[in-house]
């Protein structure tokens, strides 16, 4: 049994992964750190793991939590995660790391999108990006795996394989998304209270959104294409979903069937991607680890479009499929019939 930690126990993304890793085989939770421990039972923060799970929330060093597991998720803000981090690597253990701390492939471009200076360069640009879709053979080996954005996987999952083809331009490429509110995750902000939130529908980060560059580096290391894209999220009054609306542009006479025949190609071997001749909708992938994709043409367009569960397959779904590669188990191990 592989003993998981939990670090930063009591926020979304933590919920979901206790959720998954409560029915995997093979992972049991045997640590969840908070700094707002006060030696009650995560139960008493999550009430939905009442007489599921009984374990004491503790605010535990990176050292303490190395002690305990063989593996750890961090659910952590970016900056925060990565000094602890390093220290349970240090220890000898793994990790998947849920912030966007080893994303990027460079230390210069951390530092651009997410300023401050980044407390463990070394390990940029060499962490592998944990979409098994794309990069399952680097995964299997690694002790660290940068789980990926929320928004990125839904953006990326569509584009890679038809630009690895060749068969779309690199530019211009529109990337029109829209998610939940808990995208946001569960640490209050005033934009995120229901009174602004609800009944309303709002753009937001136009042109300075952190996940652009996360988007462009992902396709350039995952297909040779440097890509120049327009990215603009959207917040929707609904727990948790993603819907993104990609336009791009074809090279030579490729039609929509061309494009859903790569992807159906791409993908025919990876359980959690499904290209689907319905338009996706966010409810059919709620609460799943699955992305779901369908190819529309428009005039002189194509339009891509993907839906994924922000806090799954766009989070913590995510991360146990890596950990399953990471152990050599079928990445759906515990991730199917919820
Ligand atoms: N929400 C999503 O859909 C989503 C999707 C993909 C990736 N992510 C990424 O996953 C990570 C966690 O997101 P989330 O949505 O779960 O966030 P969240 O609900 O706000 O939870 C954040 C957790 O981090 C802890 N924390 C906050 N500041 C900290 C600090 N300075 N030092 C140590 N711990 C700190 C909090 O714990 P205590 O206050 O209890 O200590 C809390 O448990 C983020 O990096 C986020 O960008 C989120």
């Amino acid at each position: 049994m592989i003993r998981v930690g939990i670090v930063g126990c009591s926020g979304y993304t933590a919920i979901e992964a206790i959720r998954w890793l409560l029915r995997h085989p093979q992972a049991g939770i045997v640590a969840a750190t908070s700094r707002q421990a006060d030696g009650s039972c995560i139960s008493q923060m999550h009430p939905e793991l009442t007489e599921r799970l009984s374990l004491e929330v503790e605010d535990l060093s990176p050292e303490q939590i190395a002690e305990r597991c063989d593996i750890a998720f961090c659910c952590l803000p970016h900056a925060a995660s990565a000094p602890i981090v390093a220290k349970i690597l240090q220890a000898g253990k793994k990790v998947v790391d849920l912030s966007a701390d080893y994303r990027l492939s460079s230390a210069d471009l951390y530092e651009q999108w997410y300023g401050g200076t980044h407390p463990d360069p070394e390990r940029l640009g060499t962490t592998p990006y944990g979409l098994p879709e794309l990069f399952e053979e680097q995964i299997s080996d690694a002790t660290l795996v940068a789980n990926p954005g929320c928004y990125p996987t839904s953006a990326i999952l569509p584009l890679a394989p038809l630009l690895k083809a060749e068969l779309i331009e690199a530019e211009p490429i529109v990337v029109d998304s829209k998610s939940g509110v808990s995208g946001a995750g569960r640490t209050p902000k005033m934009v995120n209270l229901y009174s602004e939130a609800n009944e309303s529908f709002i753009a937001y980060g136009v042109g300075t959104h952190r996940h652009q560059p996360e988007i462009i580096d992902i396709l350039h290391r995952s297909t040779g294409a440097q890509v120049d894209l327009v990215f603009t999220p959207h917040l929707v009054p609904m727990d948790r979903g993603i819907l993104s609306t990609i336009y791009v542009k074809v090279k030579g006479e490729q039609s929509a069937n061309d494009l859903q025949t790569c992807l159906k190609d791409f993908y025919k071997t990876q359980p959690f991607v499904r290209i689907v001749d319905h338009l996706p909708a966010t409810r059919n992938v709620t609460r799943t680890n699955f992305c779901d994709i369908a190819v529309r043409q428009h005039g002189g367009w194509m339009v891509l479009l993907s839906a994924i569960d922000n806090l799954t397959k766009g989070a913590s779904g995510a991360a146990v499929q890596c950990m399953n590669v990471m152990y050599g188990f079928d990445q759906t191990l515990g991730l199917v019939d919820q």
